[in-house]
Formats: C-alpha cells, structure tokens, sequence
C-alpha cells in the first residue's frame, strides 16, 4: 500500500483504485453526481473563487498537506487511507484478540452499512448547513477557513462513499446515491440525526457548531478508528487529521469574540449587554445562550443513554471506545456497569445500567471531558482581559431531547424545574429569537485583506505561515 496519493487518477487516491475497473467506473458514475450536489447545495456564490485551501498529498503524519489557490469545483476530492497494518488485530468484544477483517463479515453487514451511511450523512449534511455563511463572513481569513471544512466534510463524503461502494455492492451503491438525496432541513428527506437538520445561520453558531459539533464528529471517528473492520478505521484515522482544523477554527473563533467583548466591555467600563451591544459586539450572557443551545444539541448526537444496539455494535467489534487500546480494562466489559442518569421522585439520580448497554453514555461522558477543556481556555481570554464572567458547560440533563432526559425540565445547573419556571427563563437559558435577531444584524461580509468585522478579533496567525492580511481567497 502506497502512502503517497495518485493524482494522476480522475479520482486521486491512495487505494491502488486502478486495479479495480468495476469499482473505479462505479465510482466514476458517482462523481458527476456529488459535484452537481456541490454545486447546488456547496457554498453559495463561491464556485469561482480562487481560495487557499489545503489538499492531501500523503497520508503520512509529517507534511501531508499542500497549499494553493484553487477553485472550489476544481478541488481534488479522492480517497485517502491511512496505511494498513498487517499484524492488526481486533481490540475489543467478542471476537478481541482475532485478525481485523479487511472485507465485512455477512453477519454484521447490515449493522455496518448503517454506521457508515450515518456517519457519512453527517458529512455533506454540514456542507448544507454551512452555504449561506460565505455572504457574511467577518473576514477573508475566516471565509478561507469556512471554505477549507466545507471541501474537507465534502472529502469525508468520499471516504464513506468508497467503503459503500466497495464493501456493500448494490445495497452500498443505492446508500451512496441517497446521501446527495437527504438534505440538512428539508421536509420530507432530511439528513439522519436532528442536529444536522438544524440551521446555522451565523458566524458565531458556525464557531460553536465546528466546536461543540464536529468535536462529536470526532469522537464518533475514534470510535471507528477502533473499528474490526480494518477499511472503516483506517479511513476513519485519516479523516480524523482533518477535523483536527475544524474544531481549531471553532475555538479559536470563539475565543476571538470573546476577546473583542472583553475589548468593549473594559472600553466602556461596562457588563451592561444592551451597552456592549450598541458598541457592536455579543454580549456574554447572549455567547452563554448560543454555548448551551449547541452543547445540548451536540450531547444528543450520541444517542440514547441505554441501548442494546451500543451493546451489539461493541460486542460485535464494529464500534469501539474513545482511546480504546488505551484502556487498560479487559476491553470485553461483560458484567461491568455504568451510571446513567434518571429522574425518579422528581430528583435526577444515577442508574447502573450493564455497561455494553451504557456505551453511548461513555462516549458523551468522554466528548463532554473534552469539549469543557476548551470552555476552561476561553475563560482565560476572559480573565486576561480582567472580566470576571466565567462560561461554562450546561449540565448533561439540560434541554436534551434524545434518551431517558428527553423533555424533562432540567435548569442548566442541572436542578429540575417545573414547566413554568422553564417556561420563565428559557429566555435566559437558549438563545431568543431577538438574540439571534441581533447576531444577524452584526454579520456583513468584510472581504479586503487584513480587516475583520467588528466583533471580533483578528486571529494571532495566519494560515500555512501565511501573514493574517494575506488574500486568501481571490474574487473572480
Ligand atoms: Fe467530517
Ligand atoms: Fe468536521
């Protein structure tokens, strides 16, 4: 298995697609179909930009990528896979300890195809919700930094689209051809998973959905890398690499708009929102309520808190834990539990559940480590700047909608409320529709080199050593 990618291929790629007619000519089929998608449902009004976005051109961890202005239509889309290990061993579940599967087993085809058409709905799903954002980015660098996600959530596409195509014959060609039939929000064919049908309207959900959003991508992605189906981990270890950048841009643009509010705020000597908004900036409280809309969202992509099929897809090898070979328990987990949390006489308790049935609830556990690291590094802009507002994560229980907490009434310190004290500050807990109002009216494109809209900072680098007044993207 070679390392480097064949770009001399219509489909570049690094899986020797050459030797396989039927698939490269399957494949081939697919291809004038997903740019026809990109082109209707892709970034709004951008296809003839030239913009500096990075390509694959190696697998290998150092210096995989290559900078250049190019066309987003033109971008080279292809397969990428990490190389494969001959010695690989399944490292969990029933089956710990036999040879990774390098083609699918028959008895755990159906179970495989539905992880891999989930996981890839949830790529070109992100692209659709993201089309309008060009039209209002606060600066040449951030449109630049939109774009990139954009191409590379196309890429993912791609990789779960040739796993279908060439582990699941018809059934896979048939899943391929409907994931650029589903599209995020529409009424009768919406993507898989609700928060993938929800808008992203502005700039600062975009930061916090590449945060909070493809933070969970991630997870879902270890959880593959860990994959007996040695195809589905290697591709996923790849694209991993990838959604490192995606969740980079959503901290740090987070971190960038709270470090022009403390601007304001200690301009004016003022924690007066309606004062800070006037001045052109997001207030805290306003950031706070966008922090738990989408931290709610996000925990509720990790499905319900006690399922078997959590417990088939382990047991199985298809799924693993985050940092599974990391673990140094005996991978199996039989007769072990796990808390989950219930509401039994108006209190929220734990549950021990058996823990194979628990696992989705150790993955949201393990993502919710994770994603509270980053809202730590953004009260230090905070405390830097001598503000004395802290973020903070709400409670797991809060505003879920998927698993034993869907509709309970859970404040976001985790205190269970009655319907009409939810219904009194849910104002104060979710972003308004006149919070959103008011973000909206902030977003205008600012496209020349080296400025940045209002509110928000500049970022403290640019790009590839780029300087930040670099042209990142080129109008045409
Ligand atoms: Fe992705
Ligand atoms: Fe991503």
């Amino acid at each position: 298995m070679q390392s480097g990618i064949n770009y001399s291929e219509k489909i570049p790629n690094n899986v020797n697609l050459s030797e396989d007619k039927t698939l490269q000519r399957a494949l081939e089929h697919w291809q004038p179909n997903y740019l026809n998608w990109w082109n209707d449902m892709g970034p709004e009004s951008a296809m003839q930009d030239d913009v500096y976005l990075r390509t694959a051109v190696s697998v290998e961890p150092s210096g995989w990528a290559q900078f250049d202005h190019v066309k987003m239509p033109d971008y080279r889309w292809g397969i990428f896979m990490n190389p494969r290990d001959e010695a690989r061993q399944i490292n969990f579940g029933e089956n710990k300890g036999d040879a990774a599967w390098q083609d699918v087993p028959g008895e755990h085809r159906a179970n495989l195809r539905r992880i891999i058409v989930t996981q890839g709905d949830t790529e070109p799903a992100s692209v659709e919700q993201q089309r309008h954002l060009g039209l209002t980015a606060p600066s040449m660098y951030d449109l630049r930094n939109l774009f990139q996600i954009n191409v590379e959530e196309g890429r993912h596409l791609w990789a779960m689209v040739y796993l279908l195509h060439k582990h699941f014959g018809r059934d896979g060609r048939e899943e391929a051809d409907a994931l650029l039939q589903r599209n995020s929000g529409d009424a009768d064919n919406p993507r898989i998973l609700g928060a993938f049908n929800e808008k992203t309207p502005d700039w600062l959900a975009f930061f916090m959905f590449t945060y909070f959003t493809d933070r969970d991508g991630k997870f879902q992605l270890c959880a593959l890398a860990e994959s007996a189906f040695d195809p589905l981990a290697r591709t996923t270890k790849f694209m991993l690499t990838e959604e490192a950048h995606h969740m980079f841009v959503g901290e740090s643009g987070i971190a960038r708009v709270l470090s022009r509010t403390a601007a304001v705020m200690n301009e004016l000597k003022t924690e007066d929102a309606a004062k800070i908004r006037a001045a052109g900036a997001i207030d805290l409280e306003t950031i706070q309520r966008y922090l738990n809309f989408h931290f709610s969202v996000t925990i509720d992509l990790f499905g319900a808190d006690e399922s078997s099929n959590a417990a088939i897809f382990y047991n199985s090898g298809l799924k693993g834990r985050f940092e599974e070979t990391k673990r140094d328990d005996d991978h199996r987990l039989q007769g072990q539990t796990y808390a989950v949390l219930s509401v039994v006489d108006g209190k929220l308790v734990d549950r021990h559940v058996p823990m194979l049935n628990g696992l989705n609830e150790v993955l949201r556990d393990d993502y919710i480590k994770d994603s509270i690291g980053g809202v730590g590094r953004w009260n230090k802009v905070l405390e830097k700047a001598g503000i004395a507002f802290r973020l903070s994560a709400p409670h797991k229980a809060f505003n879920r909608k998927i698993g034993a907490l869907a509709g309970v009434k859970i404040s976001p310190e985790g205190r269970l409320v009655s319907e009409v004290e939810w219904a009194v500050n849910e104002k104060n807990w979710l972003p308004t529709a006149e919070d959103r109002g008011f973000v909206s009216s902030l977003m205008g494109r600012v496209v020349e080199p080296g400025k940045f809209a209002g509110w928000i900072a500049p970022p403290t680098m640019g790009i590839n050593r780029q300087p930040v007044d670099f042209d990142y993207v080129r109008f045409n």
